[in-house]
């Protein structure tokens, strides 16, 4: 017998990234990807892949995990439960919120997060800080500090009562993130028209959860991606947008992005499959699907995935905030709660890749090697975290899924592994399944069974990166300096 060269061989997949599909063995040395190649020698251990693909683990760039949020309650997922779910989805890489709220210090949050992942993290984790009291101290000193530390990206809300911040702060904001290279990430809408819009609904009575959607005028979106995009522009600073949900967004993100502006752009599932309809449920039973930005039209649905062709959004993220339907969740204001009283997300995590493999290969979409790019390459590369993540190549981690192109899965709320106890998904049927997961070299999932502890995610420290970058090719009319002279900046 020849000796081992390997510690385990994925033998016989066509392995799958962004830009190609490839007949290939895997070999895996430690945690890392060692070999590519056809005939590779044999594997202390073998994995037999003929019939599968062999794809990089899912990047996940935008979660809510057992974080305070916008309604004042900590997401329902554990870092354990939230990240043992991913893993059954074939995610393998999350980027999380460590979340200040007002009244609370950035550096105690980080650290406070940051143990809570420890414990409970079973894959690889990164953070994004979630700026919402922009104090001076916090300008000037702890978010630099905090950037330096290895979270690469900053968060802002431009609505939520708890949340927002104003747009002087949001420059702010930009301007720190600029100097100390972070990228800076938002949710983007008019707050204004959303308080008024809601006030005025419950005024007269409309309260069911699918009023959440009118409250959220299409608007409301718009004016604050131009809003947004202006303050960035100001400041040469590059920007990711979050959970772009209408067609005029993503409009305005492609104008944008052709001027020369640095932004970046994701989707979620929720905006590629759903529609207002599903919120139009009895009782509060559409709070499930309730999200902000809402689900809109199955035009806004076509729009998406035009822009993901294009280039002009570059990925899907879970957005996962989970909340249970019962009175630790959802259901906490009551059976006679307004939309205004009911927890904002769905969970996500576990149906990301499934949703997306389906609709993308299996049904003849836009392939393989794009299926992989917006849920894997992009996300690495937006947060600075590739080739270590998000695809397969020698020296990269050993983060990967090997798919069954053939499963068919009915998506039912019992066989999820978030805490919210439902998937918004239920009863839908796709193809493709990722059957067996490894991170950093470790079968973390086969056979539907978990085999890792909660606590061997790894944290991923990390800069901005390119990503964050100022573009510099900005037109000259847009040029900040030529408004108020280089000495500014
Ligand atoms: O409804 C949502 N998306 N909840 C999570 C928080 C956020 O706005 O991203
Ligand atoms: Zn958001
Ligand atoms: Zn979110």
């Amino acid at each position: 017998m020849p000796e081992a060269s390997y510690d385990i061989v994925i033998r016989g997949g066509t392995v799958a990234t962004a830009s190609d599909v490839f007949a290939a063995d895997v070999g895996i040395i430690g945690e890392q990807i060692g070999a590519l190649g056809a005939r590779l020698g044999p594997g202390k251990r073998e994995i037999d892949a003929r019939g599968r693909y062999v794809l990089p683990g899912g990047v996940d760039g935008h979660c809510h995990i057992e974080q305070l949020t916008a309604a004042g309650i900590v997401n329902a997922d554990s870092w354990e439960s939230a990240t043992t779910s991913a893993a059954f989805g074939g995610t393998t890489t999350v980027v999380a919120f460590a979340a200040q709220h007002v009244g609370t210090e950035l550096p105690k949050v980080v650290e406070d997060y940051s143990a809570l992942a420890k414990k409970g993290a079973l894959i690889d984790y990164a953070f994004h800080a979630i700026v919402a009291d922009p104090t001076e101290r916090l300008i000037k000193h702890d978010l630099p500090a905090a950037i330096k530390g290895g979270i690469g990206s900053v968060k802002l809300f431009m609505t939520y009562d708890r949340l927002r911040v104003q747009d002087e702060s949001v420059l702010d904001i930009l301007m720190t993130a600029r100097e100390n290279g972070a990228l800076v990430c938002a949710h983007a809408e008019n707050h204004g028209m959303i308080a008024w819009m809601g006030k005025r609904l419950v005024e007269r009575g409309y309260i069911a959860p699918k009023y959440h959607i009118v409250s959220h005028p299409r608007a409301a979106e718009s004016e604050a991606f131009e809003r947004l995009i202006r303050l960035a522009a100001l400041v040469d600073q590059p920007i990711m947008i979050f959970h772009v949900s209408t067609a005029e967004g993503a409009a305005i993100i492609r104008r944008a992005r052709g001027e020369g502006l640095k932004v970046f752009a994701e989707t979620c599932p929720q905006y590629l499959f759903m529609t207002a309809k599903d919120l139009d449920r009895p009782g509060l039973e559409g709070s499930k699907w309730m999200c902000s930005p809402p689900p809109r039209d199955v035009s806004d649905q076509q729009a998406l995935w035009r822009a993901l062709a294009l280039g002009d959004l570059q990925q899907v993220s879970s957005d996962h905030a989970p909340f249970p339907f019962d009175d630790t969740g959802k259901l906490k204001a009551g059976p006679g709660a307004s939309f205004k009283q009911i927890a904002n997300g769905q969970p996500g995590l576990e149906t990301r890749l499934p949703l997306l493999f389906d609709a993308m290969v299996s049904k003849d979409g836009p392939g393989l090697s794009k299926f992989v790019s917006i849920t894997a390459t992009e996300p690495a590369k937006t947060y600075n975290l590739h080739p270590k993540k998000g695809t397969i190549t020698i020296g990269a981690d050993a983060d990967i899924v090997l798919w069954n192109p053939k499963t068919k899965v009915t998506l039912k709320d019992a066989m999820m592994h978030s805490k919210a106890g439902y998937t918004p998904f239920a009863g839908r049927t796709v193809t493709g399944w990722p059957e067996t997961v490894l991170r950093r070299g470790a079968v973390i999932v086969s056979d539907s069974r978990l085999s890792a502890n909660a606590g061997s995610g790894r944290y991923l420290p990390r800069s901005g990166g390119e990503a964050a970058k100022p573009a510099g090719i900005l037109a000259p009319e847009m040029d900040p300096r030529r408004n108020f002279g280089a000495k500014l900046f």
